[in-house]
């Protein structure tokens, strides 16, 4: 199976289509860690968020698999969480090998500049590397990465009204103009894949 995408998948959507029900936000998000007890510390100990639940079990309940693991959860302030498996084996989850390593994150909030400035001076006196402070215009970002290869996003929102409402008015039009130039590398792609015709298929990454 390819994994470059060449015809967008389309939904079916219709007016005959229920509705969609509001979304809330996160509950949690869930990965794989290498080891419950060195993903806690750095969580709980180091990131200050409690592990508030664990679940051991032998057999995953969505499957039916026997896989005996313990899962992991610690909450964020807003009772949200983040949780990671231990599958009992010490292997840590690989990192995409057709992603960049800055691609695939995730990002949780702090309530000021000074909590993102103390979050980074704590992080790299524990001896974490930390990029950033980064300006993205609507937030200021520290990164790093988890003891599991996860990159984390430490930010805090600005928000200018202002901008913030200038970039939702422009978001579907930014949407189309990448989409339009999107398909034009598709089409540049897919020309030089007749092009240079060896009767093999154009390779993914390639
Ligand atoms: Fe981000």
């Amino acid at each position: 199976m390819s994994a470059v995408l060449e015809a967008p998948k389309a939904f079916q959507l219709s007016a005959a289509t229920p509705a969609p029900v509001p979304v809330k936000g996160l509950h949690h998000f869930a990965w794989r860690c290498r080891d419950a007890e060195e993903t806690r510390a750095f969580y709980e100990d180091l990131l200050g968020l409690p592990l508030v639940h664990i679940i051991r079990a032998d057999n995953v309940p969505s499957t039916g698999e026997n896989c005996p693991y313990v899962h992991l959860f610690f909450r964020f302030t807003d009772g949200s969480h983040i949780a990671f498996f231990d599958l009992g084996d010490d292997t840590v989850s690989e990192p995409s090998p057709n992603t960049p390593a800055w691609v695939n994150h995730i990002a949780f909030e702090v309530g000021s500049e000074a909590e993102l400035l103390a979050a980074k001076a704590r992080l790299e006196a524990a001896g974490v590397q930390v990029l950033g402070v980064t300006d993205h215009h609507f937030v200021h970002s520290i990164y790093f990465f988890d003891p599991n290869g996860i990159r984390l996003e430490l930010t805090r929102r600005l928000d200018p009204p202002e901008y913030m409402a200038q970039k939702e008015a422009s978001a579907h039009a930014e949407m189309a103009a990448w989409v339009k130039e999107k398909a034009a590398r598709r089409a540049a792609r897919a020309a030089q894949g007749q092009a240079g015709q060896s009767g093999q298929p154009e390779r993914a990454g390639a």
